[in-house]
């Protein structure tokens, strides 16, 4: 089994959080050391024995509140190819259907010695929390309608891999952007690295004042569509909203859905993301979810690539600080 290169290596000495929290809390020069390690481990999975012993001996637990596909496959598959041993743990067959609080399975975890702990919550900062408890590292996989830096992560790692670059892009965020944890990394995330980000959403579903994360906000889909090199479409999140916000799903994909005739108006080298799942026919049209623009399956492949550099990187920081933000 090969190990990882010697720029890898170093990349371990430059990282000096115990968790990943969200991308509020990261510099522009700690996100792009994700990238670049990212970019780095990507090779390794065109390898025909896809592992590396870089974990070997570290055990990781996924501890997850709320469903996923992706975020938790990928984070199992990650700690797999670097050899470390991986729990996964889903709120319906564990103890907390019995009354037992989070803290308590997190201590339990934590006497049972274990290195890293993925953690997916509805509630809003319930990885930091833990994080400020724990002595494992913490990596927040979902925490409500708050963030989702891993999500934000793959597609930074996306947009550069495609666009041989972030800053100076326009990027288009559209969709529940009130919900959305993916929107606030995005935001963060983007802005760090210098590209101009637009939020498109209606009223019932934008955040007030968002203009103060230094993004520009409107109702109309086509000021959103033109000029941007980036569309990231994201779904209406149905399970944080407490009333019905739109009249009609039908209503909605008339005003905001990416059909093929509205992506005429985009530039002819857009892309087009969505950090799944997706609602076939109501935030994209299926013949623009899998046509010729779209890299929403080249965002699942890339979160493999980030998601280990993210366990390699938590895995040799020294237990020390824990991020606020
Ligand atoms: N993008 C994302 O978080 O997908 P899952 O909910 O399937 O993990």
């Amino acid at each position: 089994m090969s190990s990882v290169d010697a720029a890898t290596k170093a990349a371990v000495g430059a990282w000096t959080k115990k968790d990943l929290l969200g991308l509020r809390g990261l510099s522009p020069e700690e996100i792009r050391l994700v990238l670049d390690t990212a970019a780095s481990f990507r090779e390794i999975s065109l390898r025909p024995i896809k592992k590396v012993p870089a974990l070997r001996g570290k055990t990781v637990v996924n501890l997850f509140f709320e469903p996923s596909t992706r975020t938790r496959t990928s984070f199992e598959l990650a700690a797999k190819r670097l050899s470390a041993d991986i729990v996964n743990i889903t709120a319906q067959a564990s103890s907390f259907t019995k009354g037992e609080t989070v803290l308590d399975t997190v201590k339990n975890l934590e006497a049972l010695k274990v290195d890293i702990l993925v953690i997916r919550h509805a509630a809003a900062g319930v990885p930091h929390q833990i994080a400020r408890y724990a002595t494992s590292s913490v990596i927040n996989a979902g925490d409500g309608s708050h963030e989702h830096p891993t999500q934000g992560l793959l597609d930074l790692f996306t947009i550069q891999d495609k666009k041989r670059r972030v800053e100076g892009l326009n990027v288009s965020i559209i969709g529940d952007i009130a919900h959305s944890r993916v929107a606030r990394s995005n935001i963060w995330g983007l802005t760090k690295l210098g590209a101009r980000v637009t939020v498109c959403a209606p009223p019932t579903l934008m955040p007030p004042q968002i203009e103060q994360l230094g993004v520009r906000a409107t109702h109309e889909l086509s000021e959103a569509i033109h000029g941007a090199d980036v569309l990231m479409l994201l779904r209406i999140q149905h399970e944080r909203q407490e009333a019905m916000l739109i009249p009609s799903l039908r209503e909605y994909r008339l005003r905001y859905g990416l059909t093929r005739e509205r992506l005429k108006e985009a530039k002819p080298d857009v892309l087009i993301m969505h950090p799944g799942p997706i609602n076939r026919g109501v935030e994209l049209d299926s013949d623009v979810a899998d046509g010729p623009f779209s890299v929403i399956l080249d965002q699942v492949t890339n979160g493999l690539a980030v998601r280990m550099a993210v366990l390699y990187l938590v895995s040799g920081a020294p237990k020390v600080d824990v991020e606020e933000n």
